[in-house]
């Protein structure tokens, strides 16, 4: 069965048992403990495990992750327009790498339709939802155009949202560019600053990045510019990271990788660079700033370090591709157990310990 197949089926099954066999969720899934409990972005997070952007585009699955154990959702990319995205096959499995191909394209059903499902679940107690914004994809949508449609999305749907997170660093974009670019970023993040006073609602914004390019990425003066403008704006915080351009890190045939053509890297091979933005991000703001890690996570120890790096939460996708949705469980006791090893009473207290 091709991954896409794959994931209509898995989601199909995820709304019939939120909606029929709760209860079953509960018993199969369930596991709380209070030293995974924080308060992140004035909100109350019960565990800090959550699921990536693209998972669920369009807020159909919010009731089967938190039955299913995540202490956040991030839904989305949601974009002002409706998009059936790119042609398929789009989406491609690496086994051998542990790792995905996807080049889906910000496929969603737009953000009118998204608003009501949204709001269905604004405001739950402990169970923070986010969503992720993203361009049209559409490449005659430019310029101030670009700006605008990010902004219509906002209006609708940042009002019911715990935060909302800007996908700049989609590397499936129509025009094959992200925002990206200091100049288009500042722009992107005066029209949201604008809006958001307007809303008179304080929603958090998060900005989700690439992974570096370089192996040396510490001295991307590129990505500095990002964060430099990014401050400036006073985001709230950052999602590090989104998948990868390039094709770095694979033990998959050469003549493989060459077939499935373009499309965004997730899981393993992104694992090492997703970590070392974490650190270097987290070192950059003091700790100041919280941090989304994502990239690679597939293991209670894999969080555990990403957490140590810098991340206050975390968020899977591609482990739970592979792994299935009891990863969540795995990785909270997991993490419960590390804690306890090294004598720590809660998570916060190792968030960013290992950052130097
Ligand atoms: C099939 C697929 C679709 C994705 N769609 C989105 C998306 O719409 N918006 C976004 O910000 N990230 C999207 N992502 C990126 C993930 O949210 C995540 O940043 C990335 O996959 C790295 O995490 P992972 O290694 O755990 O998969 C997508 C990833 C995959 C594999």
């Amino acid at each position: 069965m091709g991954p896409e197949t794959a994931h209509t089926m898995a989601s199909g099954a995820a709304q019939f048992s939120q909606k029929f066999t709760p209860f079953l969720l509960d018993s199969m899934y369930q596991y709380a403990h209070p030293s995974l409990h924080q308060e992140i972005l004035g909100k109350t997070f019960a565990n800090p495990i959550g699921l990536a952007a693209g998972f669920d585009k369009n807020a159909r699955m919010i009731p089967f992750f938190r039955k299913a154990g995540c202490g956040f959702v991030e839904v989305g990319s949601v974009s002002a327009k409706k998009s059936k995205g790119n042609p398929r096959p789009r989406a491609f499995r690496l086994p051998e790498d542990q790792a995905l191909i996807n080049r889906m394209g910000l496929n969603n059903v737009g953000a009118k339709a998204v608003q009501p499902r949204l709001k269905n679940h604004a405001g739950q107690i402990a169970f923070p939802v986010g969503v992720n914004l993203a361009k049209t994809h559409d490449p005659r949508i430019e310029g101030e155009a670009a700006i605008e449609d990010f902004c219509q999305s906002f209006r609708l749907l940042a009002p019911w949202a715990d935060y909302v997170a800007l996908n700049i660093s989609c590397p499936n974009t129509a025009e094959g560019k992200t925002f990206e670019d200091p100049n288009s970023l500042d722009e992107l993040l005066s029209a949201i600053m604008r809006e958001r006073k307007e809303m008179n609602r304080r929603v958090p914004i998060l900005v989700k990045v690439s992974p570096p390019h370089a192996e040396r990425f510490i001295l991307d003066s590129f990505f500095d510019e990002i964060l430099l403008v990014s401050l400036a704006h006073k985001v709230n915080g950052f999602i590090a990271t989104n998948t990868a351009s390039d094709r770095r890190n694979l033990v998959t045939s050469k003549e493989r990788i060459e077939k499935i053509g373009k499309g965004g890297l997730s899981g393993q091979p992104i694992a090492d660079r997703a970590t070392g933005l974490v650190r270097y991000l987290y070192k950059k703001t003091n700790g100041k700033v919280p941090i989304i890690g994502v990239g690679g996570i597939a293991s209670a120890e894999q969080a555990y370090e990403r957490i140590k790096a810098g991340a206050s939460l975390i968020q899977v996708y591609t482990g739970l591709v592979y792994q299935g949705p009891g990863l969540i469980r795995d990785i909270k006791e997991g993490l419960v157990r590390l804690l306890e090893e090294e004598g720590h009473s809660s998570i916060k207290k190792v968030v960013g310990s290992e950052a130097d």
